[in-house]
């Protein structure tokens, strides 16, 4: 694979790359996007050559092979070092399905999830919709990091009726050490409630780092926890809507199990049943190389706005291909200038101030941290997933932006 080199998304029903849908979050429409969670590069080869077979077949009538858990054990042993029986993981049409039914299912109506925040905004969305509350815990931040807060962590789970945890954390990029995890494990335990861990970045911690699955710590904390993840970010398939759950407890699996058999949910399309079983069986030497790809890109990132533009600062992170990027230095003046010229920064109402004067200013559409929180404006979030060229050339614009104010 040569990262160096992005596929050409326009005109692909890309959410990314759609104009109307970049103008919506940054009020320009002739902005390169730098936001949606997928990457500009294509999939796994072994990915890519599955989908060419399944459309010179032409055949789309319904498969008879089986879901593909034995290469998603293998995956999970070869990848994270977690030994687990095929049987054990649990097929789910996407991360966001499996959340939301367990949520229903393990959680009363009115019961309060706690949320680590900045937060992927479906986090707040799942429990509004399914009539929970939230309890938004703030992670700390200081010293250009997002950390695990323990005392006030475990101040806030005392009432909580549920704890939604993302590992790695995305937007900050956190890599959870083991005694974090131990200890937000425990917490749980003392409390008797279920963490849900959603680890859908976990398979792209750079090489500076490294991922522990929940359910694997939980082996010897004994929680009731349930782990989440998904080949989509991995092998930039999120179209396909297929992820995997593994539970504590085989209660909760049982439970799982019957209630999305009673709705229908429980067996894959064809496309990502055989995307997913060629990607986890085959994509090992392609995630290496990927990992390897985004945390050099990180790196020439932090390097570059060092020098450049020091007030701009991405957070110190060591996964997946999206990242917080501090801009808290020069905030005010950004304000200043979108309040004060209305025409120019008009329209992108589902983004905030700094969306949109980096989408209008620098051709360079990102979430806003509003996205994630109210409190996170001083932030937005930028997708590295692309060829380090493309990533350059936009930084730079939005250095030129930031520094004509
Ligand atoms: C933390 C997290 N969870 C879940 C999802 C979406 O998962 P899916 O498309 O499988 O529902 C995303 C996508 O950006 C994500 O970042």
């Amino acid at each position: 694979m040569n990262f160096n080199i992005a596929a050409d998304r326009r005109n692909t029903n890309s959410i990314k790359w759609s104009k109307e849908a970049i103008e919506s979050i940054c009020a320009s429409t002739a902005a390169e996007p730098f936001w949606v969670a997928d990457m500009d590069f294509l999939p796994e080869p072994h990915v890519h050559e599955a989908a060419r077979v399944l459309a010179g077949q032409g055949i789309y009538g319904y498969p008879s092979y089986p879901k593909d858990t034995a290469a998603v054990a293998s995956w999970l042993r070869t990848k994270h070092g977690w030994i687990l029986p095929k049987e054990d993981i649990v097929f789910a049409q996407g991360l966001l399905h499996a959340l939301a039914l367990s949520v229903n299912l393990f959680s009363e109506k009115g019961a309060r999830l706690l949320v680590p925040s900045p937060m992927y905004r479906p986090f707040r969305i799942i429990p509004e919709r399914n009539g929970r509350t939230l309890i938004e815990h703030d992670l700390g931040y200081g010293d250009g990091s997002f950390f695990l807060d323990r005392e006030r962590f475990r101040k806030d789970a005392e009432e909580a009726d549920m704890i939604i945890f993302c590992s790695p954390q995305n937007p900050s990029g956190i890599v959870f050490s083991e005694s974090d995890l131990e200890f937000v494990l425990q917490t749980a335990k003392e409390r008797d409630i279920t963490i849900i861990s959603d680890e859908i970045h976990s398979d792209l911690v750079h090489p500076s780092a490294k991922h522990l699955p929940m359910g694997l710590v939980n082996e010897h904390v004994g929680a009731k926890c349930i782990t989440l993840f998904a080949p989509s970010k991995t092998f930039n398939i999120a179209g396909e809507h297929c992820a995997f759950a593994v539970f504590s407890d085989s209660g909760m699996e049982k439970a799982f199990r019957e209630a999305e058999s009673a709705l229908w949910l429980d067996e894959p399309g064809i496309t990502a049943g055989e995307l997913a079983s060629a990607a986890y069986s085959r994509g090992i030497e392609y995630n290496k190389e990927l990992c390897r790809y985004l945390g050099e890109t990180a790196e020439a990132m932090k390097a570059y706005l060092n020098t450049a533009c020091p007030g701009m600062k991405p957070v110190n992170g060591n996964a997946s291909f999206v990242t917080f990027i501090d801009c808290s230095e020069f905030y005010q003046r950004i304000e200043t200038e979108v309040l004060s010229h209305p025409d120019r920064y008009k329209g992108g109402e589902g983004g905030g101030i700094l969306s949109r004067f980096f989408g209008v200013a620098a051709g360079v559409a990102m979430n806003d941290g509003t996205w994630f929180g109210s409190q996170w404006k001083d932030f937005v979030r930028f997708n590295y997933g692309t060829s380090r060229d493309r990533v350059m050339k936009a930084l730079d614009r939005m250095v030129k932006a930031v520094k004509a104010l």
